[in-house]
């Protein structure tokens, strides 16, 4: 069967909509970001485990290099990706603008690991417990995202860096530095956000999932020891996706958030 593609938007929100029916008769609708995409769409399909094209997609140019502030508003933690793979080059600058996050005495304890093998996929999101997820109505986020990022972080290479000599005091010399709070932590999260909105930049989409069983994941991924892995990163054009039950808690309000001067008694985190 021929595939057919009808455009059927400006759909919900003022995007465009795109009812992409395939191969095999199963229909899809896509919904493509902001009214403000390009003609013509670049369709390019995917092939099937036997070769056949079966899968149409429908690459809108999607809006890029955004002001900053609508980079911040658009970026949520997306759980539901399209077909469509990510160009090499387009992850390459992600990747490089992480690399521009800051770290404790430039310690750059943070790296990534980059997958986009299904089969890895497939394992890394058992490890997630996606199965799990989508039990609980959302998609396979995790195995469907074309690329996972494993954001990882080593304490030991901060260790390290803290006994140079122009850091370490020589009184201190063998003595525990007792960090206020755990630098490679904080850096992993700085190159973590910079990953998070390098992507919305990129007109793509980014989500986060725990690994809780992190010696498997190291087994599989051949992670050393000494390093860290804090969860997966799953990254992909964005589709429609079930939104969390978190979310019904609300932002905090500014007040409780902003602490002007000194801490304000009354709004201790709930
Ligand atoms: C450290 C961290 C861990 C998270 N773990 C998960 C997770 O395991 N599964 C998941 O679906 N979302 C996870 N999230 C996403 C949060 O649920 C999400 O950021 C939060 O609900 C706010 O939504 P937003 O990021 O879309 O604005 C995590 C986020 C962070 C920062």
């Amino acid at each position: 069967m021929t595939p057919v593609a009808l455009l059927i938007g400006p759909g919900t929100q003022a995007a465009t909509e795109l009812l992409v029916v395939t191969f095999s008769g199963r229909a899809d609708l896509r919904t493509f970001g902001e009214p403000t995409f390009g003609y013509p769409p670049r369709v390019t399909a995917n092939r099937d485990e036997r070769g056949n094209k079966a899968f149409l997609n429908f690459d809108l140019p999607r809006e890029v290099n955004m002001d900053f502030r609508d980079v911040v508003l658009k970026r949520r933690m997306v759980r539901n990706f399209s077909d469509a793979p990510i160009d090499p080059d387009v992850l390459d600058r992600i990747l490089a603008l992480a690399r521009h996050a800051p770290s404790a005495g430039f310690t750059q304890g943070q790296s990534f690991i980059v997958v986009t093998r299904q089969e890895i996929k497939n394992q890394i999101a058992e490890l997630c417990g996606e199965q799990e997820y989508v039990a609980e109505g959302f998609d396979a986020f995790i195995s469907k995202a074309p690329v996972l990022l494993i954001p990882c972080t080593s304490e030991a290479a901060y260790r390290r860096r803290y006994y140079e000599p122009d850091k370490i005091d020589a009184e201190d010399d063998g003595a525990d530095l007792g960090w206020p709070v755990p630098y490679w932590h904080m850096d992993l999260g700085c190159a973590v956000m910079v990953v998070l909105l390098a992507a919305v930049n990129e007109g793509l989409a980014a989500g986060f999932s725990g690994v809780w069983d992190v010696p498997a994941l190291r087994t599989l991924l051949r992670i050393p020891e000494e390093v860290m892995p804090a969860g997966v990163i799953p990254i992909g054009y964005p589709a429609p996706d079930k939104l969390s039950s978190s979310l019904k808690r609300g932002r905090k309000p500014e007040n409780e958030y902003v602490h002007r001067e000194r801490w304000v008694e009354s709004s201790l985190p709930k």
